[in-house]
């Protein structure tokens, strides 16, 4: 049969692969861009983390479609003004240098080109899902019927799990329902509510201790003046790794007064979740199990390539009961429900593959070396720092954030802002959270290429920092 050219193809490389030969000119292609990305990855420790914005290339299509070369010199340029996480001194947030095996099943996922919405449109992939949710679920201690949902990013896991616990308490048709989250807890929420149609307000704060954990007195409290007040609370959210300090709340604690009180509990284990994993680190989160829910972000610490996060559920149903809304266009599920009604999101792609490849990669021993080293590091970076000269809020996971002691607000802003520059020259790349409306610098040991030796560096830097510090 007679092929039907592709119109405005200026390139020798069909734009769709072929169904009935395999296609040299798309192999050469897939092994360039992959030469291309090892080039970069490989030449890391040279550049820095930030490269200078550079110009990116033509961004409107031409008239002609473009060759594989010129595709090429796109992506390169693209690439060239990234981000780079696999320098070792990249140490500003929780973007880690990518798994080789999540890359791999990225590339695998865009081939494959499924759709997490319906399981005809992923059969085998959907049952992926299910069952590593249902693993994690267990791993963390949940109950038999606990499962989930991979989601992209948490801020979607933690809105779906407060739809969820409105949902559970039938207060989607109250105006005054509340949830109640620490004074650390992520921004995340506060969108989560706007999206809920609530008010700010809904959203109440509760204070943290000197460690940045949530004050349980404080939680009794303020559940008690709601009680006064006739307003009822659907949801208790505990931050399993704050995002400046990664403090841990009192899980347990928090989990016995919520199921005393009816309440949902979500735990916003976005950084923290992952230590649930590894025998030598999973204590640091104990109470977890408890959880009516839990987001959990693989992509903060272990290297799994964005997005990866997961809502988890106590009871699976609930997501269902939530979320399902049948799917009229689609044939019935095969399994126990289609991915488009366990969540949010209706299309989606298989995230799930590259998560599932980069833990077996990892294996048990890796993923628990990903974890110790982490805390390692965050520990060694805390002994070297001048403890005297510094205001240091760090917790027991792998984030430290440090600021001279005694300055004026306007101080530790300038500090922070000269010597983060300082430090990007010598390619140490930290972030300049604002906490108690004082700026820090923040350091995230997530980096599996910072060495002691490099440590030693960024230690050596911002105690001279000291040295220099900004007139009031
Ligand atoms: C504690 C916590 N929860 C939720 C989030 C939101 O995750 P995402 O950026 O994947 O939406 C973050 C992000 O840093 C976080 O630190």
């Amino acid at each position: 049969m007679g092929r039907i050219p592709y119109i405005g193809q200026a390139s020798s490389l069909e734009p769709f692969a072929s169904p009935d030969h395999l296609d040299p000119q798309l192999l050469s292609f897939l092994e360039e861009a992959s030469g291309r990305l090892c080039q970069w990855l490989s030449s890391a420790s040279q550049t820095g983390p930030l490269p200078p914005l550079n110009n990116l290339p033509e961004v409107p299509p031409r008239i002609e479609g473009l060759s594989s070369e010129l595709l090429l010199a796109d992506l390169q340029l693209v690439m060239e003004g990234a981000y780079q996480p696999s320098h070792p001194g990249a140490l500003a947030h929780l973007d880690p240098p990518p798994l080789t095996a999540s890359i791999v099943a990225d590339l695998i996922c865009a081939g494959i080109n499924n759709n997490l919405l319906a399981e005809e449109l992923s059969p085998s992939l959907s049952q992926l899902e299910r069952e590593l949710c249902q693993w994690f679920s267990e791993r963390l201690g949940m109950p038999r019927h606990s499962g989930g949902v991979a989601a992209s990013g948490g801020s979607l896991s933690n809105l779906m799990a407060l739809v969820v616990a409105r949902q559970h308490l039938n207060l989607q048709n109250d105006p005054n329902a509340v949830i109640l989250a620490s004074a650390d807890s992520h921004v995340s929420l506060a969108k989560a509510i706007r999206v809920m149609g609530l008010a700010p307000e809904s959203l109440q704060r509760v204070p943290v201790d000197k460690e940045g954990r949530l004050s349980i007195e404080s939680l009794k409290e303020q559940l008690n003046s709601l009680k006064r007040e006739g307003r009822r609370c659907f949801a208790v959210v505990a931050t399993a790794g704050t995002t400046v300090r990664g403090a841990i709340d009192p899980l347990a604690d928090i989990a016995d007064i919520s199921s005393r009180e009816g309440i949902w509990l979500h735990v916003d284990a976005a950084i923290g979740g992952v230590f649930a994993l590894s025998k030598s680190t999973s204590s640091l989160v104990d109470g977890i199990s408890k959880a009516d829910s839990v987001t959990l972000n693989p992509q903060k610490l272990l290297g799994i390539t964005k997005t990866s996060s997961l809502l988890l559920v106590a009871k699976r149903s609930n997501l269902l009961s939530a979320f399902a809304t049948g799917l009229p266009y689609i044939e019935p599920a095969w399994g126990e429900a289609h991915g488009g009604e366990m969540g949010l999101q209706g299309t989606r792609s298989a995230e799930v593959l590259k998560l599932w490849l980069g833990l077996r990669q990892l294996g048990e021993i890796g993923i628990q070396s990903l974890l110790d080293q982490a805390i390692h590091r965050r520990c060694y970076l805390h002994k070297k720092l001048d403890g005297s000269a510094f205001k240091i809020l760090s917790g027991p996971l792998h984030l430290i954030a440090c600021s001279p002691r005694d300055l004026a607000p306007s101080q530790a802003k300038a500090w922070s802002i000269s010597t983060r520059k300082k430090l990007l020259d010598e390619k140490f790349m930290l972030s300049r959270p604002v906490h108690e409306g004082c700026y820090y610098l923040k350091a995230v040991m997530g980096n599996p290429h910072t060495q002691l030796s490099h440590l030693d560096m960024l230690a050596i830097l911002l105690n001279q920092s000291l040295g220099a510090l900004p007139d009031e």
